[in-house]
């Protein structure tokens, strides 16, 4: 009897652990701050069961974030660019793409129309949806970041013509100490945005290969409040999860090249692609650089006609793959893009991809100055309106080397 009862508890207690352990559904990897502009953003984070998502908004006043209800922004489809406007609180079903909200892990919220210069904080939101029944949708639990036991996580939008303080690192390949380290030397408080320049884990093979390789530390140290920037690297476009990269890393033009402006700074990211010839064994005939960086070139063209870029004080570049190194697609880099950066007047170009360092000034093909970044190396730069200043630390933050520009104008 004693041995039936036993049974029955243990039995009872298996039973409850596996349905409450199936009925959680978690923030799997925490949000994290993308393709910020003067006055947008978008707001990423993924959940271990599929759910439909939204942002809180609000302003950085005294209240507490329980005072009233926030507005709620909810993710639409995967990745459509579907905007909201904050500052008229608009919320619920009419923002969303055709009238819809995403059912997914990914999550997504383009955030736009906020003020210049202005801190917010946010909290995001999922309820599981388990099933669809005919016409009826069935949900499970909620999941949200903390907005009782700690303070609300919080973004800043910047403020035009401002000081501007940034950090870039590169080739991290994986190893989570050197990221942080690296970050370790860049003063975050005073940082406004970090720049990844590409290759930070060997290949993309899994979602949780991905976030474990690198961005779980990064979300860790800063990416929930802090936006970042993504260069492509040469290794994102390898293994069986690379083309899902950019679902994680939207960006304001919605490709993996495009350009923002940070202060009086234009910048512009490029997509360099591929090193060697697409038709090499490393990529078993699954790609089509050449094509890409002709495509991206198209793209670069217009970019430097546009008023953002030929009004900026400062016009920077930041490619993974420098237009040196003799091979496929760094002689390609140089084709494609040079010439059109050469005319256009930039006046750095920001890489890595060659694990050292290398400070080549202008040469008699490429006009401007190339700072290639080494992967134990972070690049912090304060840009002034008096003066752009970048300077190279290690690990320990000793200063290795430093370059610096005068405004255009
Ligand atoms: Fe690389």
């Amino acid at each position: 009897m004693k041995s039936k009862t036993l049974f029955i508890a243990l039995f009872l207690t298996i039973f409850s652990l596996n349905v409450f352990s199936q009925d959680k559904i978690t923030i799997s990897h925490q949000p994290y701050i993308q393709a910020l502009t003067d006055s947008s953003l978008s707001i990423v984070w993924v959940t271990n069961k599929p759910a439909v998502a939204w942002v809180e908004i609000a302003p950085d006043d005294q209240s507490h974030f329980y005072a009233k209800e926030r507005p709620k922004l909810y993710a639409a489809r995967e990745n459509d660019h579907v905007t909201y406007n904050v500052e008229r609180g608009q919320k619920g079903l009419n923002a969303t793409k055709y009238g819809y909200k995403t059912v997914g892990t990914v999550h997504q919220v383009d955030l736009k129309d906020l003020k210049p210069g202005t801190k917010y904080r946010y909290r995001v939101y999922n309820q599981e949806v388990l099933k669809h029944q005919g016409t009826r949708v069935q949900y499970g639990n909620f999941v949200a970041t903390d907005v009782y036991s700690k303070e609300a996580l919080t973004f800043t939008t910047p403020k035009p013509s401002d000081k501007v303080s940034f950090a870039i690192l590169n080739d991290i390949h994986g190893k989570n100490d050197v990221l942080t380290n690296l970050i370790g030397q860049a003063d975050m408080a005073k940082t406004d945005f970090v720049v990844f320049n590409g290759d930070m884990v060997d290949a993309l093979i899994s979602e949780d290969q991905m976030f474990n390789g690198f961005m779980d530390t990064a979300i860790k140290l800063f990416a929930s409040e802090k936006p970042m920037y993504y260069s492509r690297g040469n290794h994102e476009t390898r293994g069986p999860f690379a083309v899902a990269y950019p679902q994680y890393f939207p960006t304001s033009s919605g490709e993996l090249y495009y350009m923002f402006t940070q202060g009086e700074a234009c910048f512009i990211v490029l997509d360099g692609g591929e090193d060697k010839p697409d038709t090499d064994i490393e990529y078993s005939g699954i790609v089509d650089m050449d094509f890409y960086r002709v495509q991206q070139a198209e793209w670069l063209a217009k970019a430097v006609e546009s008023p953002a870029y030929k009004n900026a004080r400062y016009k920077i570049v930041i490619c993974h793959m420098p237009p040196m190194g003799g091979w496929h697609g760094m002689i390609d880099i140089e084709r494609q893009f040079v010439p059109i950066l050469n005319k256009a007047g930039a006046q750095i170009m920001i890489s890595g991809h060659l694990h050292k360092h290398v400070k080549q000034m202008p040469t008699a093909g490429v006009n401007f100055p190339i700072l290639v970044n080494s992967n134990v190396n972070l690049v912090k730069a304060e840009i002034t309106p008096q003066k752009a200043v970048f300077k190279v630390v290690d690990q320990q933050g000793k200063q290795v080397d430093e370059i610096s520009l005068n405004p255009l104008r």
